[in-house]
This record gives C-alpha cells, structure tokens and sequence, in this order.
C-alpha cells in the first residue's frame, strides 16, 4: 500500500541542515576553505570610526588591510594603541605553529587577527577580504558607508608549503602590469610560489647585464610557427590575438618580444615579498637555450643552434666556457631574487650534441661517464654546488634524475608518463614538487571536468610512506605560453581551476560541492577585479547534435547573471550577438555557436553545436557475445586514428571503453582500436562524452558520433546519435602521442546525469 506522504522530524533536519550548510557556504565563501570554521551569529560593521590596533611587525599586513578598507570607505582608518569595542586588532603570537598560521575571531564588537608571523597575518587578510562584500573590489573612489563581516571563529594553517603557480613569459611575453594582477590572484587564494619560465628558444625575457645581447637580440623574434597558429585560432577568438604592446618594428622586420630590466624585476619581487610570494626564477639550461646560443654561438659544442627531431641544439657542457657563462648568469640571478631556490630547468635535452663532441668525449673520459645522462647530470650537480656557493637550493625538472641526482637538489614532477620518479626521488631523501601534466597543466585547454580534475587531485603519490610522503612538499600548476598570447588567455586559461588547486594544496579536506558553492561567490569579485576567469559550462548540448523531428534547445544558465548569446552564420558570437531566445527551435541542419557572458565581460568558451538530420539506427541481431570489447592495440607513432594500421601486434579484452594503465609502451606513442557492440536499455537519442588524451573517435553502426582526434592533453568531446533498443555496432580507435593516456566514455539520455557506460552494455564475439 502506498503510504501517505508526511515530513518527518528527520526529514525536516535533513532539510534545515542542508539549507545551513548551504547558507554557510554562502556565508563564508572562502577559498582556499579555512581548516576550522565555526560560524557566529550577527557580524563587524567597519565603519569610518572603527580603530585599527597593530604590532610594528605586522606593518605592512595592517597597510594592506587599511587599502583594502579604503576601496571601500575611501579613507583609511584612524590608528589606535589599545584594542577596545569597535577596533580590528593584529596580535602576533608565538605560540602558534607554523610561519602561515593564522586565527580570526570575528564578533559583533571587535575583529582580531593572530598570528606568528607576517606571513601568518596576510594569509588572514586575504581571508578577511573573501568575508567583505564584492564590492569593496576596485572600488578606487571609496562609496561605501560601511563594510560588514560575518561573525566568525577560524583557525588555519596550509597543509602544503608549496603552492604554486608557474608562468612561462618566454613563448608570449606578459607585462609588468600582468605580473603584478598575476600575483594578486596569488595572494587573493593563498598561493604562496610564483615560478617565472624567465628564458627558452623562443625568446631571453631577463636583463643579464654582463651579456647584453641576451636580450638586445635574443628578446626578439620574427613570427614564429605557434605566433601563426594564434593568428589563425584569433579569426575566430580575440583572445587568440597577438598582443600589440609586444610587437616593434626594427630595421623593416616586424618583430615580437620584451624583457624585464633588472629594476623591473626587483619591482615586481617587492610586490610579490608583500604578498608574501616567492618568486622562483628559472634560466632552462643546458637545452631549450636557442635564443642564448643564437646571441652567443659559442655555447653549443659545435656553435650555434638548430631545431632537431623534437629540441634544440644545447648549450656544450664540455667547455669550461660555458661553464663562466652560466656562472655569470647565475650570479646575477642569485644576486636579484632573494628565493632561496633557482630553477635550472634541465628538461627536454636533445644529447646527440654531445656524442659528436670531442670536448664531450674527453670530459666524460677524464671524469668516468658513461652516458650522455651522466654527462647531463654532470652539468647538474656542478651547477648545484654554485647555486650552494651563493646559499640557494637547485631545481630542476624531473629528468635530473636519469643521470644521477644530487641528495639536495628539488625535483620538479612533470611527466605523466613517467610515475616512478616522484617516488623514487622522495625515497632518495630528494624533496619533490609535483607538477603533473595531467591535471596540473593549465595550458591543456579547460573542458567541463578540468575544475573536478584539479580538485580531485592528489598531490603525493601511491608507493611512499607517511614518512617518504613528507618529501613532497606541495604541488603546482604550470601555464606554457605557445598558444596563449594574450593576459585575457591567459586569465581564462588559470581561472579558475586554479582555485581548486589553491584548496587542495592548503585545505586538503575534500568538499567538492561546497567548493563549488562558494566559487559561484568567488565570481562577483573577480568579475571586479577585472579576472577572465572561464565562465562556467553551458549544458544541455553535445557537439554533434541530432534533429530527429522539432528540436528545442534550452539551456539553463549556471550564473544568474550571465547572457547567452549565439550566432547562426559560424562566426564567434560576442557581446553584440543577439541573446538565445528561451526554448529556441532549431531552425534546421546546420552550425550554432553560443557562449555566455558575464556582466564585466568574462565569457565561457565557445560552443559549436552541429545539428544533422537523423532516423534512428535499427538494432542488430547477433548471439555468442561476451562482456567486454576486443582491444587490438598498435606499436608506433600515429598522429591521427585515421592512420592507424591494419594489423595489431597484439589483442586484449578489456571490460569497458579504457585503456588499461599496463598497455602504455613505456611512455612511447601507440593505437589502439576497441571494438564490439553496445547495447542500449531503449530507444532514444544517446549523448556520448568522450574524454581523450591524446585521439579518439567514436563510431557507431559506422557513424561518427564524437570527433576527438589529434594529439592533445585530455579533452572532452560530444556527440548524439539516434539509437533503437538493442545491440550496434561499436567503435573507439585511440592515439596516444607519447607520455600519460586517458580514454573516459560516459553518455545520457533525455536530459538525464552524465554518467559512465555501465560494462553490460558493451559486448564482443567470443
Ligand atoms: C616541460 O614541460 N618541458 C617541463
């Protein structure tokens, strides 16, 4: 019998907690969120009269304090001795544990900060700025009567020491001014690393005084290969354009670049120690060094550079020469940034150099090297011991490790593909940064589960004990500039999955939904602060879209103030595009694009939905079927999974549409075709996600449903096809271009959750 509906006391629990903990979230929408937070009731009214009561030691945070509330207020607030009714009180405390820890109590009468250090205190301002409404945020002229905060009690402390962000200012260059809004992002999320990528082959961007041409040439570039494949993707995206303030005409050539002077630089180094950010330069040597070796020929072993299968010619680790000039380098570098690290880079070296030199082959001879590695790690370990010399820490990229790695230097994690060296570096005693490609590779384009994917991760990796684990000191994310030429790029590129970075590193207690909650808070201010964060997705669409009779699009909007515009002729839809009406009706076969605006200008990517005309597949008969696909799997670089060929070396069944993690060829390119059939639950029009690093094509009853081909980090495709109930033909090939894989298929049906394909769907012959 069916019971009659009634609330129960739980129920009605279940409810107002929920409404709570959602009005919390609200209420105090802190990211990175506080390790402890207890809520109060009422809140602070800082007002004109309010009193601010600090320590000379906490100068600075107090300043920072004070220009925040004068954004607001328009003045800063009168100064006090004692603290009292109605005043905001800097304590500093050594009792608490770490340089970064911090406490707030926060009552209707009084605001108190503690902390043991500075550092500690502006950890706390930037949480008193996330309490203080959007509006305080570039409010230059001060309009506001009064600031109101929450009343509450927080304890916190970052579980990480490193949380970083790296930013590559060689492959497009960024102005001090960006630096400056970079580093304030930083701060605002507690982020505490700024690592510069200061050189590479395409363009030197520091000031080396005792060798000018480093930047008088090797600042500067005629259009190269990736400035051409902006150019063509900014017909289609203003933000793909070239920035004009990085282009001058020299001797009739039109040529891109910049540099830091030394004096820049150390203006930007004080902004970032008053935010207490350290900034970490890298000089990538002995490879990615052709803009060096262009300027000064003689640094490679046989002079000059040129590009080889996959990297530049390096610098000559087999003359001493090289060795005064990376010395003279390094003594300035260490001179100008007070870090106590200095990154050397030594990534991606093309050795062959080094086999054809007779300098290399006496050097190795006379000091008992075996390999190009050793040699390698050779260069390394001298360089450290200079770095030591001048009282800084080495790191360097994760193949430090291949020839030999020091006991001191810092290892920075970056391929994928290669999992032990995290692991082994920490159970060497190395301190380790992990810095994945995958999630941590903010120049992989954003999808809809990138935001998930950072949050999700997991800076120490499965094999070390709580003991080994303490040698990865945090994590970061990295933001290579070849297809981003533009501060507009490159805020919609970090923003904001760097938030999720910012909680996992410091919060480190997994609370996705509410992350989610208080980031929606997060937008009104940096709507303010002039951040082009990547609006949230728009859903209810695929790519490849199906019209099986009349088709209605409608989207729900994930921010209520965002406008969603499209265009029907296949050109980016902008500001001017006319608004997509509620319940549009397609129109007929043919493209759509959308994309959403926020009030300040902030967009979501742009979305190009193809709409074909369609009848539903009839279903197959087949019997003698077992769960799972055929996976035939293909030794050798395809870049396309058009090319793949026709025999396998070898053939698995696998249980689902995945690439099991043991059939990588050792980090090397290979294909991979699964086949069967699918058999769907009843007939409707199926939405299949597929999620691909790099390729993959779906196919079904030999369509295409999802284009995802090429090589590329991991990406999410969409597309729909009409099915019938019942068994059809299945289809997934796969490139992988070398490195970390993944392949995900999920799909949904009449507008329902996306979800994985459950394994009894899929079938194979026997
Ligand atoms: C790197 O991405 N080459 C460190």
């Amino acid at each position: 019998m069916l019971k009659p509906f009634r609330f129960t006391s739980a129920m009605v629990l279940c409810v107002l907690l929920c409404f709570f903990a959602a009005h919390a979230q609200e209420r105090y929408g802190i990211i990175p969120y506080p390790q402890q937070l207890v809520p109060q009731q009422g809140e602070f009214v800082i007002t004109a009269k309010t009193k601010l009561v600090s320590p000379a030691q906490f100068k600075n945070e107090a300043a920072q304090l004070q220009a925040l509330i004068t954004q607001g207020l328009g003045k800063a607030l009168p100064v006090a001795a004692k603290a009292g009714s109605g005043t905001i009180v800097f304590q500093q405390n050594d009792e608490l544990a770490g340089e970064e820890d911090y406490t707030l109590k926060v009552s209707t009468t009084q605001l108190v900060i503690t902390a043991k250090t500075a550092t500690g205190a502006f950890r706390a301002v930037e949480t008193i700025r996330q309490l203080m409404p959007p509006s305080i945020e570039g409010v230059k002229t001060g309009k506001l009567l009064k600031i109101a905060i929450p009343a509450v009690q927080i304890t916190d402390h970052p579980v990480y020491a490193w949380r970083g962000m790296h930013l590559d200012v060689s492959r497009h260059f960024f102005s001090v001014s960006y630096l400056k809004k970079f580093i304030d992002v930083l701060a605002l999320y507690k982020m505490n690393k700024l690592h510069l990528h200061l050189t590479d082959d395409q363009g030197w961007r520091i000031e080396i005084k005792k060798y000018p041409l480093l930047t008088e040439q090797g600042a500067w570039r005629e259009f190269n290969n990736q400035d051409s494949a902006c150019m063509v993707k900014a017909k289609s995206n203003p933000d793909m354009e070239i920035d004009k303030s990085h282009i001058i005409h020299k001797n009739g050539k039109t040529l891109y670049g910049g540099f830091y002077t030394q004096a820049q630089m150390k203006d930007v180094i004080a902004y970032a120690t008053a935010r207490h950010i350290e900034i970490i330069p890298e000089i990538d040597m002995p490879g990615h060094m052709m803009a060096a070796i262009k300027a000064y020929p003689y640094l490679s072993c046989a002079g000059g550079s040129t590009w080889g299968p996959l990297f530049t010619t390096p610098i000559c680790p087999c003359k001493e020469t090289t060795f005064t000039f990376a010395e003279d380098v390094f003594a300035e570098i260490a001179a100008l940034f007070p870090s106590q690290y200095i990154h050397l880079g030594a990534d991606e070296v093309e050795k062959s150099s080094w086999k054809n030199s007779p300098d290399c082959e006496a050097v190795m001879k006379a000091n008992n090297l075996k390999t190009v590695e050793e040699l390698q790690s050779y260069f390394v370990k001298r360089m450290e011991k200079f770095f030591n010399s001048k009282g800084k820490k080495l790191i360097g990229w994760d193949e430090i490790l291949e020839g030999g790695i020091s006991p001191t230097a810092v290892l920075m994690y970056w391929r994928s593909w290669v999992p032990d060296a995290p692991i082994k570096a920490a159970k060497n005693g190395n301190h380790v940064i992990m810095t994945p490609g995958n999630p941590l590779y903010f120049d992989g384009i954003p999808d809809r589960n990138s935001i998930s994917n950072v949050y999700h991760f997991e800076p120490v990796p499965k094999g070390l004990t709580p003991e080994e684990a303490k040698y990865i000191i945090g994590a970061q994310a990295n933001i290579w500039t070849e297809m981003i030429p533009s501060e507009k790029r490159a805020d919609f590129m970090f923003m904001p999955r760097m938030t999720a970075l910012a909680e996992v590193l410091w919060t480190h207690q997994s609370d996705f939904d509410g992350y989610e909650q208080r980031l929606k808070t997060q937008f009104k201010r940096l709507d303010k602060l002039n951040v082009h964060y990547r609006m949230p997705d728009l859903d209810g669409f695929t790519g490849e879209n199906v019209l099986v009779g009349k088709t209605v699009l409608d989207i729900a909007k994930p921010m209520p103030d965002m406008t969603i515009r499209y265009t029907t002729d296949s050109t980016a839809p902008n500001v001017h595009s006319p608004e997509l009406p509620k319940n549009y009706i397609i129109p007929g076969s043919g493209t759509i694009k959308l994309a959403g605006f926020s009030p300040s200008g902030s967009s979501t990517e742009i979305y190009t939905l193809n709409y074909r005309k369609q009848s539903f597949f009839k279903p197959v008969s087949v019997t003698g079927l077992q769960q799972g696909l055929q996976l035939d799997f293909y030794r050798g670089s395809y870049k396309s999974v058009t090319k793949l060929k026709e025999k396998a070396d070898s053939i698995i069944h696998v249980n689902n549409a995945v690439i099991p993690d043991s059939l990588g060829d050792g980090g090397k390119p290979f294909g991979a075709k699964l086949t069967g059939y699918i058999d769907v639950p009843s007939t409707a029009i199926y939405s299949f996600f597929l999620t691909a690093d790099d390729g993959a094509n779906l196919y079904i009853d030999d369509e295409k449903v999802v284009d995802n081909d090429g090589w590329h980090a991991p990406l999410q495709k969409s597309g729909q096809i009409a099915l019938e109930k019942g068994l059809h033909h299945f289809e997934i090939k796969f490139v992988e271009g070398g490195g970390g894989y993944t392949l995900k298929l999920e799909y949904r049906v009449n507008g329902g959750k996306i979800q994985l394909i459950p394994d009894e769907w899929l079938q194979s012959v026997k």
